[in-house]
């Protein structure tokens, strides 16, 4: 698992709403096809989700189904390391330390902080606040070279690199400067029904997104309720976002290339391309929500993916505290 000579990639999801084929295309995909080539950690930030409101017991139990979908979408236990981010104390210790490096106007200039001050403005709570510094904790305890981040993290990603480079400056070499990776394929996909906005797990209108657990009717019933726009070519136009995301989403899950799929479609309507596609979605989720299954119910070989993910990280994560805590002149403790 921890291979020295492999670089060090992190990532990780918040275990609020539901897993989407916005997360799958976007990021778990991604990260399946790194996890060879790269010693991977991966997250599931439970603390991060406490910063809007949670039901506890939905939120245990949406930190299980999410580490049983990262397996079932082809995360390997035996390849990577799968964590739960409240299972390794030091996330929290490093972000207090981090905490007394970060200035409030770089915290102030966050644009997912003001999205989400509006969103939830009954509860703008300090955690809000302070949420990129438990991120780049995350990030820098496990000396991460490679963070796979959507364009809408790139802000806390660059925090997290001003960060290491000022510990780094201020005390000596010790963190890495991790670099954000950004997938190729530029997999950003849409809400359904608002093409102009990603699509999102914690959208409250569920007809927006496609979830790795919709039955396949569900799905197909979504595909085909899915907004188009005025006109009626089957082709890739930024003029009309509706199309181009489902196209997109197509070329995605079938692997065509956008002007294969154009061509298939030439002259076809919109209803033929929409079933197409939502017999694809179905028979793409058919085998991931199969294995699912499987895993969910097996709580003893969860619960060993678990320990054993929390055991590495723990490892790895005090090696890191212990450097830092020495660095900043902490005594260490008597025994
Ligand atoms: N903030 C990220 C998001 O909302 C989730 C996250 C927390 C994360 N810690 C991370 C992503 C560390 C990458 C690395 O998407």
């Amino acid at each position: 698992m921890a291979d020295a000579a492999k670089p060090i990639l992190l990532s990780g999801i918040q275990p609020s709403g539901q897993l989407c084929l916005g997360n799958y295309l976007g990021a778990i995909k991604n990260w399946v096809g790194l996890q060879d080539s790269h010693d991977s950690i991966f997250l599931v930030v439970d603390m991060h989700a406490l910063t809007v409101k949670q039901n506890p017991a939905e939120l245990r139990k949406r930190c299980l189904s999410f580490v049983a979908q990262y397996i079932a979408c082809g995360i390997d236990p035996k390849k990577s390391t799968i964590v739960i981010q409240s299972h390794v104390p030091q996330h929290s210790e490093l972000m207090w330390i981090l905490s007394s490096i970060t200035s409030m106007g770089e915290l102030n200039r966050m644009t997912q902080f003001k999205d989400k001050s509006k969103k939830h403005a009954a509860n703008i709570n300090a955690g809000l606040f302070t949420y990129p510094i438990l991120m780049a904790a995350d990030i820098l305890l496990y000396q991460a070279d490679l963070v796979p981040v959507g364009a809408d993290q790139k802000q806390h990603l660059e925090l997290s690199r001003d960060l290491a480079h000022r510990f780094n400056t201020q005390y000596s070499d010790t963190f890495t400067i991790p670099e954000p990776y950004i997938p190729k394929s530029g997999a950003r996909v849409m809400s359904l029904q608002d093409p102009e906005k990603k699509m999102s797990k914690s959208d409250e209108n569920l007809n927006n997104l496609i979830t790795l657990l919709d039955s396949p009717d569900v799905a197909r019933k979504k595909v085909k309720r899915a907004v188009t726009d005025s006109g009626s070519e089957i082709k890739l136009d930024d003029s009309r976002p509706g199309i181009s995301n489902l196209l997109q989403i197509y070329s995605l899950i079938s692997g065509n290339s956008i002007a294969s799929i154009e061509t298939e479609f030439e002259g076809k309507m919109y209803s033929d391309f929409k079933e197409v596609l939502g017999n694809s979605i179905a028979e793409f989720l058919t085998p991931i929500q199969h294995e699912y299954n499987r895993v969910i119910q097996d709580k003893s070989y969860l619960e060993s993916v678990l320990n054993q993910g929390a055991e590495n990280a723990y490892y790895r994560a005090r090696k890191t505290l212990t450097k830092v805590y020495r660095k900043v002149g902490f005594i260490s403790p008597a025994r």
